[in-house]
């Protein structure tokens, strides 16, 4: 485990967590925080690392948003710096080989519900509560709300979440039903549910899980031509690269897989 300030961040073997620990503000994140969060995923993590849970600490929230205090005085400049460290980022999480896990215990609001959308799963407690209440402050969300939103949950309900703020929260079933999160138990199943699929992503295949990130999310950015081009191309690149040999064997001999 090592000395932050406002994370802590630890990792045994292939998995890594990060813990957002600031209780007492529900986890809100100032740039100091995502300084911290930059540091330990680009610096500290093993490359061995194929899973990284991210988490608020405490059962309250997993985060409530950017500090609200740390932005009250914060000059035109200042915001800039503060979007762009926090965009920055989430674009690194999905960028990043690993597979990110979100667990949602409780509040994620504002850059809380940004940073649960760059996560690759959610699993979340039926005490989730997702919201975007930044027009309520006169702000807007600066990191990647108005733009990651829309794509996940097509444009009426981020329309209806973004511009009626406090107005509208959604439960964890309302995020189930709209493909926010991908899985949703009782806050005393989160932990074993958080287990069951990082279990399940161990199992397969290094190489296979990596691309299969790589490409969903760049399938945004892609044609349909140029995505299935890079796809076949990637499918390619597991019988070079990767073990599809281990994986099929295994299957055939009915015994499990031994990857690396
Ligand atoms: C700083 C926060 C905070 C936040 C809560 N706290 N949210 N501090 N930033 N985002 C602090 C409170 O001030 C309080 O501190 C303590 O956490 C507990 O919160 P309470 O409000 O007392 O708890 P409760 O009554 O249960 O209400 C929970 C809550 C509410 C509904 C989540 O705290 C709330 O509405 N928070 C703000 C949510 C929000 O607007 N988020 C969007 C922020 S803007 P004290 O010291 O009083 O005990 C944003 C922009 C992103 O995210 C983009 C930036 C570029």
């Amino acid at each position: 485990m090592s000395a932050y300030e406002s994370i802590l961040f630890d990792q045994e073997g292939p998995v890594a967590k990060l813990t957002i620990n600031r209780p007492q503000a529900l986890n809100s994140l100032n740039q100091h925080v995502i300084e911290e969060m930059l540091e330990a995923i680009l610096t500290e993590m093993n490359p061995d690392v194929r899973v990284l849970i991210l988490e608020g600490a405490g059962d309250k929230a997993f985060v409530a948003g950017a500090d609200i205090k740390s932005m009250l005085e914060m000059s035109p400049v200042e915001a800039l710096e503060f979007s762009r460290v926090g965009q920055n980022l989430l674009n690194v999480l999905e960028q990043i080989p690993q597979i990110v896990i979100g667990k949602i215990q409780g509040f994620a609001l504002g850059g809380g519900c940004e940073l649960a959308l760059a996560c690759d799963i959610l699993v979340a407690s039926t005490k989730a509560s997702f919201g975007q209440p930044e027009a309520n402050l006169g702000l807007i969300p600066g990191f990647g709300g108005t733009q990651r939103l829309v794509r996940r949950v097509g444009l009426p309900q981020a329309m209806d979440l973004l511009l009626t703020g406090s107005g509208r929260r959604l439960s964890g079933s309302e995020a189930l039903t709209l493909g926010l999160v991908s899985r949703l138990v009782s806050p005393e199943q989160l932990e074993e549910e958080l287990e069951k699929v990082v279990k399940s992503i161990l199992i397969t295949g290094p190489f296979a899980s990596r691309e299969i990130k790589r490409l969903v999310r760049e399938s945004s950015e892609m044609s349909l031509r140029a995505g299935l081009n890079s796809e076949s191309t990637s499918f390619a690149a597991c019988f070079a690269l990767g073990d599809p040999r281990e994986g099929i064997s295994a299957f055939l001999e009915k015994r499990s897989p031994s990857f690396e």
